[in-house]
């Protein structure tokens, strides 16, 4: 759990955020797996930028929908994510596999934690935690010198 990194964020944006994560799993490509993910980040001006799974008929060169989310923002010249919600319809806390970690950490925010809230459904409150819990002692930026 992200404990006092939780109030960071304002409040009504983990809500905000997942309705985005539902939403953006309408375009999501799935036709080989059909289990379809939306992410939704949360970037440093506060705008919130959807990406969702991508897949292909080569398996293999599938994308998640999390690392499309993060392409996206960083195309449009962002650099710091604040938070990233995850929703897969059909598995309640599906968590960013890690690949995508790995790639979430590339644009940690500069000040305090990046936070993953991940969608319960709607039965279940959504789980918080930080990117650092879900992949400490990552290798990132600050490692080449
Ligand atoms: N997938 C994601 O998009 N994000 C995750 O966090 C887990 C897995 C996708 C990849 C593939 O299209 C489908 O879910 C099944 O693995």
């Amino acid at each position: 759990m992200a404990g006092h990194d939780e109030l960071e964020l304002s409040p009504g944006i983990v809500p905000l955020l997942l309705d985005h994560a539902r939403s953006a799993t309408r375009h999501a490509y799935v036709p080989y797996s059909s289990f379809p993910v939306g992410a939704a980040i949360l970037v440093e001006d506060g705008r919130i930028i959807s990406g969702v799974n991508i897949e292909n008929a080569s398996y293999g060169l599938t994308v998640c929908g999390e690392r499309v989310a993060v392409f996206n923002a960083a195309a449009m010249g962002y650099r710091e994510i604040r938070a990233v919600a995850v929703s897969a319809p059909k598995s309640a806390f599906t968590s960013p596999c890690g690949a995508c970690r790995q790639v979430l950490n590339e644009f940690k925010p500069s000040r305090g934690e990046m936070i993953v809230i991940l969608d319960g459904g709607i039965t279940s409150e959504p789980r918080l935690m930080t990117l650092s819990g879900l992949l400490p002692h990552a290798f990132g930026p600050h490692d080449l010198g």
